[in-house]
């Protein structure tokens, strides 16, 4: 076992990529041992929101036993797993086995008296857990082992990197440190449930659901939790009725557009979140935004949050992605390494812009990976032909069909290896042809623009959306610039020689913002590059260093 390891579970860098998948919780860890079929998107979906409902959190003195808090709680039902964190305090997350057991203890659990403050009475899954007598009740107590909710800072990460034996390890190691644990992940589910909770005091059959990095296999620990608003349970009773000898529908509130109804469902419930959910601060409606959300913070998990209304197509493509990310172990470590070096070297930014985003960044890596010889990963058209009847989705007049089973899928002759991947990936985009192609997933080859964007990615579903509309021809430079920079270091640096010198290498020598080691070696190799590029690189290195 890796001796790095933060997480819970048994969990070697060295070993089959079939473990990461159960640390990131696609597998039943038991199913795990005895059978190789991997989960659906579906599947997995379903399965973290029913535990999720089962859930509870709960925020406990800063001196706990542990033995006794579960055995209090066991006495309304079994304990399915449970583990703490810190988040402004020490908290527990329970998960139950019958949902029913949250009922027992509601039950019992009593209010805050309005001595203070006045108290809005609703009643939530959150709880807060004090002793009667802390001094006499805290001496019994031994350790608890925190679980981290958040990765290692980046300086401490360059020096693991350094002790690693090759680039490609070096990239497991911080796919390791950076990726979502199986804890995570149980609390990114139930930060879902709690807000489904308010959502179903008007619409009893929502449900709201993760999407984005969060299930798509390559979110890290500290990213934020995009979330949506589902009714498509209530689409059921519809094709129930029309079964019959007659039609029968609800009476419904008709608006002249479903962004209006969008906007309008989302005003309300984030009014309730404002007013009434315990630990929901700075809720912001952005209702006029393309696409119309909420965003708030939830102090109890410590996410940052995004709601939003039902968008299939967003769903299908967090499900394009566990795909392409569940299919060789090589994808997640490569795009979790590259998204790094782009966040790092302010390429990407955690605020809207004219740079390039997680989203588009991991599309152009998926694309680089289907471009391979062989490809590690097929192209959309070919995910196309493997779907069967249950795979046919078509959305807003568009085919988003593609297989869903893992079975189907046959794994790549490819053999490569990270360090020849992450070096040739830079030395792709270095050299590639923005001003006459674009990227196109869903056929895996350079196409002709279809318009000037400095950068245009297909949207792999709305076939007449780029994607990366929003990125300026000056980031685009900046990102070609690092790129080339980037292949430099990796194919002309000596490594023993670094090593022998105690100086970052590999991975971790891209890790660190150029301009910091010598700003004029990047100017030197950027001829060709226009004296725009070089003047807003050498802004931002700048702002790096200050
Ligand atoms: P993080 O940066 O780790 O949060 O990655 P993310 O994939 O979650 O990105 P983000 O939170 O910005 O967006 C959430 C999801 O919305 C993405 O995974 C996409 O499915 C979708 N999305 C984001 N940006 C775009 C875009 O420009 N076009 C389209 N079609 N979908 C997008
Ligand atoms: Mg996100």
């Amino acid at each position: 076992p890796n001796s790095h390891c933060r997480c819970a579970h048994k969990f070697c860098i060295n070993d089959s990529p079939f473990k990461y998948y159960r640390k990131i919780g696609l597998f039943h860890s038991t199913d795990a041992e005895v059978s190789t079929r991997r989960k659906t998107f579906a599947e997995v979906q379903t399965e973290r929101l029913e535990q999720a409902e089962r859930t509870i959190l709960i925020k406990c003195p800063p001196k706990i036993n542990e033995k006794k808090l579960l055995q209090y709680l066991s006495s309304h039902g079994k304990i399915n797993s449970h583990f703490f964190f810190e988040n402004r305090g020490i908290h527990a997350l329970i998960e139950f086995s019958e949902k029913n057991s949250i009922a027992s203890l509601q039950d019992v659990i009593g209010i805050p008296s309005a001595t203070e403050h006045h108290v809005v009475p609703f009643k939530s899954r959150l709880f807060i857990f004090t002793l009667k007598n802390p001094v006499g009740q805290a001496a019994a107590e031994t350790p608890i082992h925190l679980s981290p909710q958040s990765h290692i800072p980046v300086k401490d990460l360059i020096q693991k990197l350094c002790g690693a034996e090759s680039i490609s390890s070096q990239m497991y190691t911080l796919l390791n440190e950076y990726q979502l644990t199986e804890e995570n992940i149980k609390l990114r589910f139930l930060a879902c449930s709690l807000v489904r909770d308010f959502a179903r005091a008007y619409f009893p059959d929502s449900v709201v659901k993760p999407f984005g990095s969060s299930v798509n296999t390559f979110g890290k620990l500290g990213c934020d939790v995009d979330m949506f608003l589902d009714f498509h349970k209530t689409g059921k009773h519809t094709t129930k009725m029309k079964k019959g000898p007659f039609e029968m529908e609800y009476q419904m509130k008709r608006l002249p557009s479903e962004r209006l109804a969008t906007q309008k469902i989302l005003s309300v419930i984030g009014d309730c979140l404002d007013n009434f959910g315990p630990g929901c601060v700075s809720v912001q409606k952005i209702l006029n935004a393309r696409c119309p959300l909420v965003k708030f913070s939830h102090q109890p998990t410590g996410f940052q949050c995004d709601l939003s209304v039902s968008n299939s197509i967003a769903i299908k493509s967090s499900e394009l992605l566990y795909i392409y990310g569940c299919l060789d172990s090589r994808v997640r470590a490569l795009v979790f390494s590259i998204r790094c070096w782009a966040r790092i070297h302010g390429l990407t930014n955690s605020v809207p812009g004219a740079w390039i985003t997680n989203f588009s960044l991991t599309m152009m890596i998926m694309f680089f990976l289907q471009k391979r010889s062989p490809p590690i990963i097929p192209t959309l058209d070919q995910l196309r032909e493997l779907a069967d009847k249950e795979d046919q989705h078509i959305i807003g007049g568009y085919d988003c069909s593609f297989v869903s089973d893992f079975s189907k899928i046959n794994p790549t002759k490819n053999t490569e290896t990270l360090d020849v991947l992450l070096c040739d990936f830079f030395e792709y985009f270095g050299n590639f042809d923005f001003r006459k192609n674009s990227i196109n997933l869903r056929k895996g080859k350079e196409v002709n623009k279809p318009e000037s964007s400095p950068l245009y990615i297909w949207n792999p579903f709305e076939q007449d959306l780029n994607i990366s509309k929003n990125v300026n021809q000056p980031q685009l430079e900046k990102f070609v610039a690092l790129a080339r920079e980037s292949a430099w270091i990796l194919q002309k640096e000596d490594k023993t020689l670094r090593m022998v010198n105690k100086e970052p290498w590999g991975l971790a020598a891209l890790l660190i913002p150029f301009g910091k080691s010598n700003p004029n070696k990047i100017k030197n190799r950027m001829k060709g590059i226009g004296s725009e590029t070089i003047k807003s690189l050498l802004d931002s290195l700048k702002k790096l260093d200050s």
